[in-house]
């Protein structure tokens, strides 16, 4: 019986069909949904230019920071640069996250998904992946197949193969 779902996003095009299907779910069944984001502090912004509809993303999270640019930055890449490390990118960061899991709540809730919350984590993604979903006692994990990395040899991105690996209940993943 499923009566909690759980996804984890991270912004990219996959991981929004994942919390489609998991809005979807939960829906059908009735039961909550909780979406989780781990945060990425010192990744590279390369990574996060991969995310969808960036350019409103970045043009977002410099207003909400209070940015005082001479001009906007339209891309991640720009924006990075722009901001200084320490401080001002663990708040690019923090935001982004803020952000992402907003944008996937919005879509669960467009696909009547009622009991809708939203979690957030650091540390190593697949790891808290689990720990965020067992602490909302969830019985069925989505995530997408692939996310926001480079390398495409493997078929499965080493954060969705290690949840599937280690998790005690069932977990989807999304093509
Ligand atoms: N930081 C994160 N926060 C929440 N969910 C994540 C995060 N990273 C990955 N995921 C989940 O795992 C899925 C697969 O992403 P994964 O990172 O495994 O693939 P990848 O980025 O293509 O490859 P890799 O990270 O191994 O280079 C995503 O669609 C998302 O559901
Ligand atoms: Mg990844």
């Amino acid at each position: 019986m499923t009566t909690h779902v759980f996804v984890a996003t991270d912004g990219s095009e996959t991981a929004n069909k994942a919390v489609d299907m998991a809005a979807d779910v939960a829906a059908k069944f009735g039961v909550p949904l909780t979406i989780g984001h781990v945060l990425q502090y010192g990744r590279a912004s390369e990574e996060l230019a991969r995310m969808a509809d960036v350019e409103h993303l970045v043009e977002h999270v410099t207003r909400k920071a209070g940015f005082d640019f001479a001009n906007v930055p339209d891309t991640m890449l720009g924006l990075f640069e722009e901001t200084r490390p320490g401080n001002d990118s663990v708040r690019v960061i923090t935001l982004i996250g803020e952000e992402t899991l907003a944008r996937a709540a919005d879509r669960a809730k467009a696909r009547e998904a009622e009991r809708v919350t939203t979690v957030s984590s650091e540390g190593d993604a697949a790891d808290a992946i689990l720990d965020m979903a067992a602490d909302a006692g969830a019985d069925i994990v989505v995530v997408g197949h692939r996310g926001l990395g480079r390398l495409k040899t493997a078929l499965l991105g080493s954060v969705a193969h290690k949840v599937v690996q280690q998790a005690a209940c069932t977990v989807v993943s999304v093509r």
